[in-house]
């Protein structure tokens, strides 16, 4: 797989993306009608499903802050979510991916006016390509928001990386399996705080910092959809019974 060429002589990828393109992004907010807030994501072939319940007492006292409340995330993939039929359940690489988002969302809530409470997102990777955590860190926030949780601001996800010796943005399968490195970025471009930086693969001082770059302006346009997003729930739907704290005080007020 070394030697598949993945940008070819015209500086196109694979699917036909330049190197600063990102895959098309649909998102949807207020999809499901059990839980307190929800959001359907289709980010290139990832198709994703976020549900949160809370803020609510969090049962297992042990666990409990006195002073805030916290986030608890289950990020799991359906055995159908991928080539090769996955195993159900959480292995190591959903429990990181989980703790992993479930600080970054943390971030972003106004954590202190819910103390001893947890806040419970499940993020339900349908289909996978690359970029789910991502995907599903974005769609969360909008979920949260869905939820009225108060937030600082939202949170915008998107990776970066590099193929073929190339600083790309948003790297889809082909590319994430055969490339050279992978940055996953979570941003809120409102408090201009970071809040999931990673690194896979290998990276000089200079491709690093033009990634981040890449990354964190994509973070830019990701977090105007999600605003679309909740925009177009909210003024569809004025008489739901949630209406009262719609998205969360400070993402409406944005
Ligand atoms: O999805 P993300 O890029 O955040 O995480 P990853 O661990 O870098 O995985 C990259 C991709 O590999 C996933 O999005 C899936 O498409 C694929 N994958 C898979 O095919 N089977 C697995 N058990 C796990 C991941």
């Amino acid at each position: 797989m070394d030697n598949v060429q993945l940008i070819d002589d015209n500086g196109k990828r694979n699917d036909g993306r330049g190197p600063e393109d990102l895959r098309p992004i649909k998102i949807e907010a207020g999809v499901l009608n059990n839980a307190d807030g929800s959001a359907y994501i289709e980010w290139g072939k990832n198709k994703i499903i976020v549900g949160v319940y809370g803020p609510r007492e969090m049962h297992q006292k042990h666990l409990q802050k006195p002073d805030r409340a916290i986030v608890q995330v289950n990020y799991s993939m359906a055995s159908f979510s991928v080539d090769e039929r996955k195993r159900p359940g959480q292995g190591r690489r959903e429990l990181e991916i989980s703790k992993i988002l479930s600080e970054a969302l943390e971030r972003s809530i106004i954590s202190n006016k819910y103390p001893r409470t947890s806040i419970d997102v499940f993020i339900e990777v349908l289909e996978a390509n690359a970029g789910t955590r991502c995907a599903g860190l974005t769609a969360a926030s909008v979920a949260m928001a869905d939820a009225g949780i108060p937030m600082t601001g939202l949170i915008a996800s998107c990776a970066s990386g590099k193929v073929d010796g190339q600083v790309v943005l948003d790297l889809d399968k082909l590319e994430d399996n055969t490339g050279d490195a992978d940055l996953p970025v979570g941003y809120i471009p409102l408090t201009d705080e970071v809040v999931l930086l990673q690194m896979d693969g290998h990276l000089t001082p200079q491709e690093f910092d033009k990634a981040f770059g890449l990354a964190k302006n994509a973070c830019v346009e990701i977090h105007q959809l999600q605003r679309d997003a909740l925009t177009k729930k909210y003024s569809q739907d004025p008489d739901e019974d949630n209406g009262e704290d719609q998205a969360g005080e400070e993402v409406v007020s944005e």
